[in-house]
């Protein structure tokens, strides 16, 4: 018996898509960094060992595989993918495919492409989302690297992906580095999405004093309409759990301290390096980051006390606003995106991508299907943030917004998410920015020159010759 594929890496992931691939009828063949798991992977893996075969060493793996070889990794992103890489290289034949499926850095992957063909392998980059529920049941999937290497993986992919109205969310989105990028950007978005739901729940417990139960049926109700998404869904679920050991609301035992493994703040330097701001996704990073300092933070109260007046938020405004910062979210990732395809020259089908991202995927959510609409109609400037179909929505969530952050801000309750969202929103609706005056600035002490709106060329000002 030979398989189609095999798949290293026999973690809470690797084990999950393993089991989905054996269910969907295809041969798979499977091996761990730690050979001895291999059998206990097989013993609970019931009915479906049928179409596993398990490897305990990469040369048994190797020859498990019908050429041309898939072999795809589950295994910690960094040094672990280049062992891996070298062990098995020299075992693999021309024609195969190395498919890296953790969440690897897009430059790593790039690297490790261009590494690879020289050998005459190929190296695809594969973005998986849905956490482990999605692997086994169907995750997004977003490929990147030759496009030949897409075609005898297609049938796989296809079938344990997850499906919008039978669409399968996988697709193969350009070379290289593309699939990993995507990802890197979709857990960007994740980070401000998560952010801006947390942002709402702290404005009712620290503005009202809601109990978390509220909190959580309030966004039941919202995840019941136009908010309905994944996130929405599961926070909802998260408010009005209690804790097992002390039947507290499990919220309220948690440590306020995020913790990351790096994807949001990758899409945060690369949107710096290609002359963007993804501001929201930013704003969600950094507040991990502050949330790691928890001692300062206690500190900080103790010098600083906040108004322990309370306030009032509407419900109708905040719903409003949350559908515009994720709105706006979105667009922040999607320009990213845009500025990256031009860059690396990878020609990512905008539209596509917001269509496998509507099912299986952490991020997934109603806004979805509009947003593929979006793309495959005209933008206006080719912006997602100026579509027709979110005009109403912006308009009058961003109305909502300042309402929200100005009563936010008046109290002391840190909406940094929201801020930036209606500080981008709000430069982007201004014809006549203010970096004439940074402009004026930078050739007054510097002599940079400037552009004038009447003329062509380069100048400067008449503080030129009294400088000089
Ligand atoms: C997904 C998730 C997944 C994972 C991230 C979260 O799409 O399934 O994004 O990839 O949960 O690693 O990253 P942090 O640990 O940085 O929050």
């Amino acid at each position: 018996r030979e398989a189609n594929v095999g798949l290293i890496g026999l973690g809470t992931m690797g084990s999950a898509l393993a089991l989905n691939i054996a269910e969907k009828g295809f041969n798979l063949a499977v091996t761990t960094l730690h050979p001895d798991r291999v059998d206990e992977f097989l013993t609970g893996a019931g009915e479906l060992a049928e179409n596993l075969i398990g490897a305990k060493s990469a040369e048994e793996m190797v020859a498990a595989l019908t050429p041309p070889r898939s072999l795809i990794l589950l295994v910690p992103a960094g040094p672990a993918v280049d062992a891996i890489v070298e062990t098995y290289a020299p075992l693999l034949s021309p024609g195969d495919t190395i498919i890296d499926a953790g969440n690897a850095n897009f430059h790593n992957t790039r690297k490790r492409a261009e590494e690879l063909a020289a050998r005459g392998l190929n190296f695809v980059g594969m973005g998986v989302s849905g956490g482990e529920e999605g692997a086994r049941n169907g995750p997004s999937i977003m490929v990147g690297g030759a496009k030949e290497s897409y075609v005898p993986l297609r049938p796989v992919i296809e079938a344990i992906a997850a499906k919008f109205e039978g669409d399968p969310c996988a697709d193969w989105l350009g070379p290289d580095g593309a699939g990993h990028f995507v990802k890197t950007v979709h857990n960007g978005i994740e980070y401000a999405d998560m952010q801006m739901i947390a942002e709402v729940y702290g404005l009712l417990r620290d503005g009202e004093g809601a109990a978390p139960t509220d909190v959580g049926t309030l966004f039941e109700s919202w995840n019941a309409g136009k908010l309905n998404s994944f996130l929405m869904e599961i926070s909802a679920e998260i408010l009005q759990a209690n804790d097992d050991a002390t039947g507290k609301p499990v919220v309220d035992v948690i440590m306020d301290k995020a913790g990351q493994k790096g994807t949001g703040r990758w899409t945060v330097i690369e949107a710096l390096s290609l002359g963007q701001s993804a501001s929201t996704i930013e704003a969600a990073v950094g507040a991990r980051g502050w949330s790691a300092d928890r001692e300062a933070r206690a500190t900080g109260e103790n010098l600083f006390p906040g108004d322990a007046g309370k306030c009032e938020f509407d419900r109708t405004d905040l719903a409003d606003a949350l559908l515009a910062a994720r709105i706006i979210a979105y667009a922040q990732g999607f320009q990213v995106l845009t500025a990256a395809s031009e860059e690396y020259e990878w020609g990512i089908d905008m539209a596509r991508v917001a269509e496998i991202w509507r099912a299986g995927c952490i991020i997934r959510s109603a806004l979805l299907d509009d947003i593929s609409d979006a793309f495959r109609s005209d933008l206006p400037d080719g912006r997602l943030l100026f579509a027709p179909a979110f005009h109403d929505a912006l308009t009058k969530g961003t109305d909502a917004m300042r309402r929200i952050v100005s009563t936010a801000i008046l109290q002391g309750l840190p909406v940094p998410a929201f801020s930036a969202a209606l500080a981008w929103f709000d430069s982007m609706r201004q014809a006549r920015g203010t970096t004439n005056m940074v402009q004026a600035q930078r050739d007054f002490f510097g002599a940079h020159s400037f552009e004038r709106l009447d003329q062509p060329g380069s100048h400067h000002g008449p503080w030129a010759q009294k400088n000089s």
